[in-house]
């Protein structure tokens, strides 16, 4: 079994994401924001690289417009992205144009591969059960802005945690960095408020701290609320859940 982990989309070796099955990671907060919409019953999210592609979808065709640029909510969108605006009541049988400044980015990065799905803290343990039989995972953190956030990194080295017997075997140099920083969490008198504390400290955490959204890290830094996974499908580009 190989588990590799790249901390930025840029460093993506890609000879290894074709065929493979890639794990999407943006924590604060696209894949936590994408999780929540599709466990609260949005039909697909449709991810944009940009917010006039996604304006462009929504004038030909019936969707809500949600992401975000610089942490905030695009002003002719009806979502931001905070987890908790994608309740059922507003995204139940809903197709969402979604477009944020790193996290679509990362998932379009790995369109070659076979199976795309999206993680978060909050579907942790979907996610590894549903890859635990996949030789080959390849997991691709966003970052922020092309700079490693440790946030992600965090949930890469939970997702490395359950799949290694042996730690250094069958991992590339990120990984067992990854694994080394989420080891440190585990190992913590109280490792929910370890994680925590990282996450408000995180690149990704400061960012949100300062435009009064630190509801958003709790919220992404609760574990296993959900076992909703969701899935790019490689031809039609649309996130759809799997479970
Ligand atoms: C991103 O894609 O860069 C993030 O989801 C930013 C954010 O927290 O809104």
């Amino acid at each position: 079994m190989q588990t590799n982990v790249f901390f930025l989309p840029e460093l993506i070796n890609s000879g290894t994401i074709g065929g493979s099955c890639c794990v999407i990671i943006d924590v604060l907060r696209a894949t936590t924001t994408i999780v929540t919409a599709l466990a609260n019953g949005a039909r697909s999210i449709i991810p944009c690289l940009s917010i006039e592609q996604a304006t462009e979808i929504a004038n030909q065709q019936q969707v809500l417009l949600g992401g975000e640029r610089d942490c905030v909510k695009p002003e002719t969108f009806d979502l931001g992205n905070s987890p908790t605006e994608y309740s059922s009541d507003v995204v139940k049988d809903i197709d969402i144009a979604f477009t944020t400044t790193n996290g679509t980015k990362a998932m379009l990065a790995c369109a070659r591969a076979d199976k795309i799905l999206l993680a978060a803290f909050s579907n942790l343990s979907a996610i590894t059960s549903s890859t635990a039989q996949e030789s080959t995972l390849n997991i691709i953190c966003s970052g922020t802005n092309g700079e490693i956030t440790l946030e992600d990194v965090l949930l890469a080295g939970a997702i490395v945690h359950s799949r290694i017997e042996q730690p250094l075997a069958g991992v590339n140099d990120q990984a067992t960095l990854a694994l080394n920083a989420w080891e440190e969490i585990i190992a913590s008198d109280v490792p929910a408020t370890s994680l925590l504390d990282k996450m408000k400290e995180s690149r990704g955490g400061r960012n949100l701290l300062q435009v009064d959204k630190v509801a958003d890290v709790q919220f992404a830094a609760n574990i296993d609320t959900t076992s909703m996974i969701p899935t790019l499908h490689p031809t039609s580009l649309i996130i759809t859940a799997s479970n």
